[in-house]
């Protein structure tokens, strides 16, 4: 696994603190997410519904949190799957296919993503090939 920087720590250490919000009564795994932006870090957790397919993700509360405040360059996101057992595999702290696509939206491909317990990798090695709208 990748030495993180003191940069990464710290949003990592953002992303474990805001795991401590998630709301979670049906599957009790708590996530926490931050994101970097030019206007500030703006946090995330996972936040589940009765009506299962509602629940959303602790990245996706971040980026839209961020995008609500008005932020338009986002430069890091860290997640934490704080429940991951330290030697469970690391599948159970990987973001999941929808919020990697939520991240290609805004971020860009060299965006770095801080993945508690599982190393920092590029976004466009966790989502090569996102879709995009042709918007001409
Ligand atoms: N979860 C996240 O918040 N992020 C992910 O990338 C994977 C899963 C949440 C959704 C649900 O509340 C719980 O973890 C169990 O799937």
């Amino acid at each position: 696994m990748n030495v993180l920087t003191e940069d990464d720590l710290h949003l990592l250490e953002t992303a474990r603190a805001a795991s401590e919000k998630a709301y979670c009564p049906h599957s009790h795994f708590y996530v926490g997410a931050a994101v970097e932006t030019e206007i500030g870090v703006f946090r995330g957790c996972n936040i589940e519904n009765d009506s299962y397919g509602l629940s959303m993700c602790a990245e996706r509360v971040a980026i839209f949190t961020a995008v609500s405040a008005g932020a338009q360059i986002f430069t890091r996101l860290a997640v934490s799957c704080i429940d991951a057992a330290e030697d469970d595999s690391v599948d159970s702290k990987m973001p999941c296919g929808a919020c990697r696509q939520v991240l290609a939206q805004f971020m860009p491909p060299t965006a770095l993503v801080i993945i508690d317990g599982a190393g920092t990798f590029l976004l466009a090695e966790l989502l090569p090939q996102p879709f995009r709208m042709n918007m001409e």
